[in-house]
């Protein structure tokens, strides 16, 4: 059993009351080794952001689940370093379950020193996923860990959920939700998605220049949820924006990408500034690395240390981040 007050960990709480405040969303950037990290760190530092390192089931199985623990304690040891060295202030950093699907892989985590959880129950019954983000709420809670539930349905494959439609979040359902399962942040459907193909092409206008515009978020879900729970944490998932740059940079170097379609982050700028205090990330990461990455071998055919492709990867990443939160979710400065 592990607690993560020992490893350094902060749930999210006291930062959702902040971001709520202060009217600015905390970034959620999902990794899986350790570039992920270096780069999500090095830029919440440098810009002196919270952050939420996300950790999915996938996650856990591709880098393993005792060797990510050790990282991400790893990762607040390497920031308070670095902040001594640069004199900048420490960054408080959650450690996250991104998707958990049962209450055996939540106590897992809040055991092994997570400090906030998400209990995915969205693709049950509404009774159903109400009494498993209660259990998990009710064991979190007496560790002090944080629980994020779902109400409604992305479109989007995930590892372990897909689905080809969205379900909009009712919000007529989310009081009844949060009284009964005492969840402490809700992540509602409002028309994002996970993946970098989160609209087709039939679904979009073009503008002048013939870019393809998506069809706007639904903020009238978003404000009635408001309406119903003021001043209750909401998290947006499949945020990413899905970079024109980067998909043409990996289709120029040899890659197949079609109809990548994110959210613009005009759209995400608007959502950060209502009662969204948390904003998922993961997708736009994967693209940049990629990119950076194909553009590395395009260039340098015959070289094969892994430090030499990864480091380009990890900078694309670092500029990314920094890119989010001082001018999408508006965290830059806030820590
Ligand atoms: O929402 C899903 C995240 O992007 C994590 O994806 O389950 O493939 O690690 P993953
Ligand atoms: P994206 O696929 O849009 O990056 O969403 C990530 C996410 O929601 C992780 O939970
Ligand atoms: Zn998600």
């Amino acid at each position: 059993m592990y607690s993560y007050k020992q490893l350094g960990f902060v749930n999210t709480k006291e930062m959702f009351k902040k971001a709520m405040d202060g009217k600015y969303a905390v970034g959620a950037f999902n990794f899986n080794n350790m570039e992920q990290l270096q780069a999500i760190i090095s830029a919440c530092l440098d810009t002196q952001a919270p952050v939420i390192l996300q950790v999915s089931k996938g996650a856990r199985k591709y880098a393993d689940q005792t060797l990510l623990r050790y990282l991400g304690q790893g990762a607040v040891e390497m920031m308070k370093d670095h902040a001594k060295e640069r004199n900048l202030k420490e960054i408080p950093i959650a450690l996250h379950l991104d998707h958990g699907d049962s209450f055996e892989l939540c106590k897992s985590c809040v055991d092994s020193g997570f400090s906030s959880v998400m209990i995915d129950g969205s693709h049950f019954s509404y009774e159903q996923n109400v009494a498993l983000t209660k259990q998990v709420v009710e064991y979190a809670h007496k560790h002090d860990v944080t629980v994020e539930g779902e109400l409604g349905v992305l479109a989007g494959i995930e590892e372990h959920v897909s689905s080809d439609h969205t379900t909009y979040t009712k919000p007529e359902e989310v009081q009844d939700f949060v009284g009964k399962t005492g969840v402490d942040s809700l992540a509602i459907s409002i028309g994002t998605s996970h993946g970098a193909n989160k609209f087709k092409p039939e679904q979009c206008t073009k503008n002048n220049d013939g870019v393809l515009i998506p069809p706007p978020l639904r903020f009238d879900i978003l404000e009635e949820v408001e309406r119903k729970l003021p001043g209750f944490p909401i998290v947006l998932h499949g945020a990413s924006s899905v970079p024109a740059d980067a998909v043409k940079l990996i289709n120029d170097n040899g890659g197949k990408l079609k109809d990548s379609i994110g959210i613009p982050e005009e759209q995400l700028r608007r959502a950060t500034t209502s009662s969204v205090c948390k904003v998922n990330i993961d997708s736009d990461g994967r693209l940049w690395m990629t990119a950076a990455i194909r553009k590395y071998f395009a260039e340098k055919p015959a070289d094969f240390d892994p430090r030499k492709y990864l480091e380009p990867a990890r900078q694309a990443l670092f500029e990314m981040y920094k890119h989010k939160n001082a001018n999408v979710l508006g965290s830059a400065g806030k820590a």
